[in-house]
């Protein structure tokens, strides 16, 4: 544990949604639906559309900035995610992204290749997979322990053989928030010569991994839900680049960044990617003193600790109220250091929806629903017509929304 605590006011003060009028006074818990957008991200949009709204990289001034700040917002991510600039790619989303690498796998699989999915995962990281079994693919399920939701990897072991070709799993689940250990899998994983495919959309918004240490071949996220644009990205490894075929114009073929991800992005959206890095390097001047002497994911890596841990001691106390109430039952792990903030649960009294209705009125933000993890909702035995209220936080979530949350529930059980 960390002597530096994350200083939540200065981290609210860089979120311009704190100080708007209409939202004052609301708590915020639809975090993994998509984040705010923090201030750093909305001034380099409007910046792009006010300066440099042309078809970057041409030969004259303004497209030469709007492709320097896209190239520059593409090398600091990749640096934060300690990967190479060529490695980065972003897309409209990440469901876009796995679809358009279950192109690339379909046209490179061969007769009797098997991929495994799990039935935890949100659907961007099944559907697409799945979808392959009409071009002829075998499509193994990793299957959650129905009790509580979890991936044991002792169930990954007899699905493994030299017929896998890709596994895909997600880092963080986000109905019931624990972490797969991605390392560990990932190496069981290639131990049998298959790629490894992670989701880590609902781990990002609790800070930046180092993705190189992780080991996965593919590693997507989506920055709508870290503080920034509507983008998605993914990483690939640039062995499994040169190795898939590519699924861009036939003239783009020896550009890394154009072989999977044929749509061209927003370019004011990846421009403003700059403004997360920002925003992660502000966190960090803040509250270190090293910054001139590490790398940047170095300081990505601190920022982590420092959001994990915030995130952990401001949880603590919901997990606790919600796992000790009659009427209430909650999903996953009750000790916040086992698991993410995303806090799903279920109520004897309301339907979700009808509940986060009701909590409206007292100006708490969250939803209910499948939240797209359809398969494990169902696997878990709860109606997927309703699913679950999800409450889900991220560092800028402070105790005084918990205790507003605590105390809006408390009144309806
Ligand atoms: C865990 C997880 N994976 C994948 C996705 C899909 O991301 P996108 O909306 O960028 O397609 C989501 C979106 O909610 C998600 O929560």
């Amino acid at each position: 544990m960390s002597d530096t605590a994350l200083d939540v006011d200065f981290v609210r003060a860089a979120f311009p949604a704190f100080s708007q009028p209409d939202l004052k006074g609301w708590s915020f818990f639809e975090n993994a639906g998509g984040s705010y957008a923090c201030g750093p991200v909305i001034e380099a949009l409007s910046n792009y559309y006010t300066n440099n709204k042309v078809q970057p990289y041409h030969p004259f001034p303004a497209a030469q900035q709007a492709g320097a700040q896209m190239d520059r917002a593409k090398s600091r991510m990749a640096s934060m995610l300690n990967v190479q600039g060529s490695e980065v790619h972003f897309g409209p989303s990440t469901s876009q992204n796995t679809y358009n690498l279950a192109q690339a796998l379909a046209d490179d699989f061969k007769d009797g290749d098997e991929m495994i999915v799990t039935n935890q995962d949100h659907e961007a990281n099944i559907g697409s997979w799945q979808r392959l079994t009409q071009r002829g693919m075998k499509i193994k399920e990793w299957q959650v322990d129905p009790a509580t939701g979890e991936l044991h990897i002792a169930d990954l072991i007899p699905l493994l053989s030299n017929k896998t070709k890709a596994v895909a799993f997600t880092h963080c689940s986000n109905i019931i928030a624990s972490v797969n250990d991605v390392k560990q899998i990932t190496d069981l994983v290639h131990g049998v010569g298959a790629l490894v495919i992670v989701d880590g959309v609902s781990f990002c918004g609790h800070g930046l991994p180092d993705v190189d240490a992780l080991g996965a071949d593919v590693y997507l996220f989506s920055l709508y839900k870290v503080y920034g644009p509507h983008l998605g990205v993914m990483v690939m490894r640039d062995a499994l680049n040169k190795s898939l075929p590519q699924q861009g114009h036939f003239f783009n073929k020896d550009q890394a960044g154009h072989r999977f991800t044929p749509a061209g992005p927003d370019h004011a959206q990846v421009a403003a990617v700059n403004g997360v890095i920002d925003y992660i390097e502000a966190v960090h001047a803040h509250h270190f003193t090293d910054a001139q002497s590490i790398s940047s994911h170095k300081k990505a890596e601190q920022v982590l600790q420092l959001f994990q841990q915030h995130e952990h001691q401001t949880m603590q106390p919901l997990l606790d109220y919600i796992d000790g109430h009659s009427q209430l039952h909650l999903l996953g792990k009750n000790k916040a250091v086992q698991r993410a903030p995303t806090i799903s649960f279920t109520s004897a009294k309301y339907a979700p929806e009808a509940l986060a209705g009701q909590l409206a009125e007292d100006k708490i933000m969250l939803a209910g629903g499948h939240f797209y993890a359809y398969r494990l909702i169902k696997a878990m035995g709860i109606d997927t017509e309703t699913g679950v209220c999800r409450a889900s936080m991220v560092h800028y979530n402070n105790d005084q929304d918990v205790q507003n949350l605590i105390a809006a529930l408390d009144k309806r059980h």
